[in-house]
């Protein structure tokens, strides 16, 4: 068997597509939806992120505005900007692009950004929304995950998915998302025993740890959705989930590839949670 390839580029497309409608409607009414980015440093991933973040912004119409700051910025000066774009009634996203510089609490900061603008899904208000179902911002990769399940017409009722990594952006979130759509979840991490037993029960599998071959063929159960979060380096260099790909893909029913599967879902949702603050702002 091999697994049918979701496309997470064909999938970011037509949710930036939906993304530009909703923005031109938003026009019509003299609104213009606003993203400001905030970066802080110099650190060389962060400057490619942001970079992508305001390109894909713009191709939808939105207006991104990029915030560059010293690395020797103190925390409290950041305090200040952040909360000067709160109350900025022509700002509705505001994005602190981490990590920060080590002098930062990045907590103290995330926690400043006002919940009704926290477009990344980090704040405190927003987890809690999510771990009780209110409406609330929810963090872009694991919502980016679950609308590739949907993109497949997958039912996660009374399914089982074991989510690998607990973190606060991906896993756990990830795995509220998919009690909330009456999966059975189980969330693992690298210390879990016997991890394979778990993975070879479950209808879905999201990897979300950092590192390759976490999830193998011999761990994965015939027709399993395989969701890969991974953004890793192979010996050659090149970009490489948490999946072995070669060998999950003889298995799975359905697999995401790195790159070209979560990466740019996770890039598309961070429009949609935009358009959306925009939207409730109009009313
Ligand atoms: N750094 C790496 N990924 C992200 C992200 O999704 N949001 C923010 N704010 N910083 C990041």
């Amino acid at each position: 068997m091999t697994a049918q390839i979701i496309d997470g580029n064909a999938l970011a497309k037509n949710i930036r597509e939906e993304v530009a409608g909703r923005t031109a409607a938003l026009q019509a009414k003299g609104i213009q939806p606003h993203l400001a980015i905030v970066l802080v440093g110099e650190d060389p991933a962060s400057q490619v992120y942001v970079r992508h973040k305001v390109a894909d912004s713009e191709q939808t119409g939105l207006k991104a505005t990029l915030e560059r700051h010293p690395a020797t910025l103190s925390e409290a000066d950041l305090l200040a900007r952040i909360t000067a774009l709160n109350a900025d009634p022509s700002v509705h996203g505001v994005l602190v692009q981490l990590p920060l510089p080590r002098h930062m609490d990045s907590h103290r900061v995330i926690e400043t950004i006002s919940p009704a603008k926290d477009v990344d899904g980090f704040h405190v208000a927003s987890a809690g929304a999510l771990l009780v179902g209110q409406p609330g911002f929810w963090p872009c990769t694991p919502h980016g995950c679950l609308k590739m399940l949907d993109s497949i017409g997958y039912d996660l009722e009374g399914k089982h998915a074991v989510v690998i990594g607990r973190s606060n952006i991906v896993g756990k979130p990830m795995a509220l998302m998919l009690l909330g759509r009456d999966a059975t979840v189980t969330i693992t991490h690298s210390r879990t025993r016997d991890l394979k037993a778990l993975t070879l029960q479950a209808d879905v599998v999201v990897a979300a740890v950092g590192k390759r071959n976490v999830l193998t063929a011999d761990m994965v159960k015939p027709g399993a959705v395989v969701i890969d979060v991974g953004m890793n380096r192979n010996d050659e260099g090149k970009l490489c989930g948490d999946v072995d790909f070669a060998g999950v893909k003889e298995v799975a029913g359905w697999i995401t590839p790195v790159p070209g599967g979560v990466g740019p879902m996770t890039r598309a949702m961070l429009l949609v949670n935009t358009i959306t603050a925009a939207e409730r702002t109009a009313g």
